[in-house]
């Protein structure tokens, strides 16, 4: 893998850099690793590894693989380790969004500003982006030659399957239509979403070689709070933002009956959730000082973010 950067990527040290500009720094070194993980659409079969990449190139906000650097900066962890620990969690993360969106679940024809995948390649095709791009994941963190990378891929799977997303996903779908109790949905909410959140915090930890004792723990408490706080924002803004400014189509929650934050408790006790989670994240990492910074700096984000 290439480690040089384009042009418009500031070259000064991460460690020194404005937070936009490190966001910016480490989204294209992630972006290179993606692109050097996922198969070129020249190799067979040239449609699925196209619709792959269309899939994960070129859009997103790379919050989960952000939240795996920052989180191992926080323990001083080496970096090349937690950069493809971040391409194994955002290719889960691609795969949940393509299946997210597929007619027999939200049927959604907007991603990312562009067509769905099931819009310009098929059902079919779509269903099978998901798999392959679940597979290529943990195909990557195995290759990863780092000691805790038996934890890692028990972390990621466990996140993803039928305790973590997969699982918060049956329950969005067959709580369509019905009334939900504000801890059915907080359940609900950490699972679909929370868990990857989650689950990359821990990757990023876990990279750290020796982590004083109650760092895990503190980092739990913060991911935890982040992990609600993202789909309890991603709730307000399916309300108040515009298809324009997310990428994806607005007041979709409503149209299909969706329990969430906003139709439970009301806009106004959903933004004071929020903020009462990125309290709970800051305070959870303060004792891990300067290190943290970017931990925190990515919880502010998260609750202020308008996409
Ligand atoms: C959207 O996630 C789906 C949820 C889990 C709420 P993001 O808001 O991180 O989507 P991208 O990756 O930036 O497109
Ligand atoms: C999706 O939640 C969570 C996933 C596991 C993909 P949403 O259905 O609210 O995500 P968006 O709003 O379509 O991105
Ligand atoms: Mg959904
Ligand atoms: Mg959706
Ligand atoms: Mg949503």
């Amino acid at each position: 893998m290439s480690s040089a950067i384009g042009s418009a990527v500031p070259e000064r040290s991460p460690a020194e850099a404005s937070f936009a500009d490190w966001m910016r720094w480490h989204a294209a070194r992630i972006e290179q690793a993606l692109e050097s993980t996922l198969p070129p659409a020249s190799e067979q079969p040239g449609t699925l590894h196209e619709a792959m990449r269309y899939a994960v190139l070129g859009g997103g906000k790379r919050v989960r693989p952000l939240l795996v650097l920052a989180a191992g900066e926080a323990v001083g962890a080496t970096p090349a380790a937690l950069e493809a620990a971040g391409c194994a969690v955002e290719l889960i993360h691609a795969y949940s969004l393509v299946h997210d969106d597929l007619p027999c679940m939200d049927d959604d024809v907007l991603r990312r500003g562009k067509p769905t995948v099931h819009v310009a390649y098929g059902e079919a095709l779509a269903m099978l982006v998901g798999d392959a791009l679940q597979t290529l994941a943990f195909e990557s963190l195995a290759r990863i030659a780092h000691p805790a990378v038996p934890r890692m891929v028990a972390e990621l799977a466990a996140a993803a399957g039928s305790r973590g997303m997969a699982g918060g996903q049956a329950i969005d779908l067959a709580a369509a239509g019905s009334a939900m109790s504000p801890a059915a949905l907080e359940d609900m909410h950490r699972r679909k979403t929370g868990a990857l959140l989650r689950a990359s915090v821990r990757l990023g930890a876990v990279c750290g070689a020796e982590r004083p004792a109650g760092t895990d723990a503190r980092l739990d408490a913060y991911a935890e709070a982040i992990g609600l706080a993202f789909q309890v924002v991603d709730d307000i803004l399916d309300v108040e933002g515009s298809s324009a400014s997310l990428g994806k189509t607005a007041g979709k929650d409503a149209d299909h009956d969706k329990p969430t934050y906003v139709s439970v408790l009301g806009l106004e006790q959903s933004r004071q959730m929020a903020a009462r989670l990125h309290d709970t994240a800051l305070t959870a990492i303060a004792p891990l000082g300067p290190p943290a910074r970017r931990l925190r700096e990515l919880a502010d984000l998260v609750v202020t973010r308008n996409s």
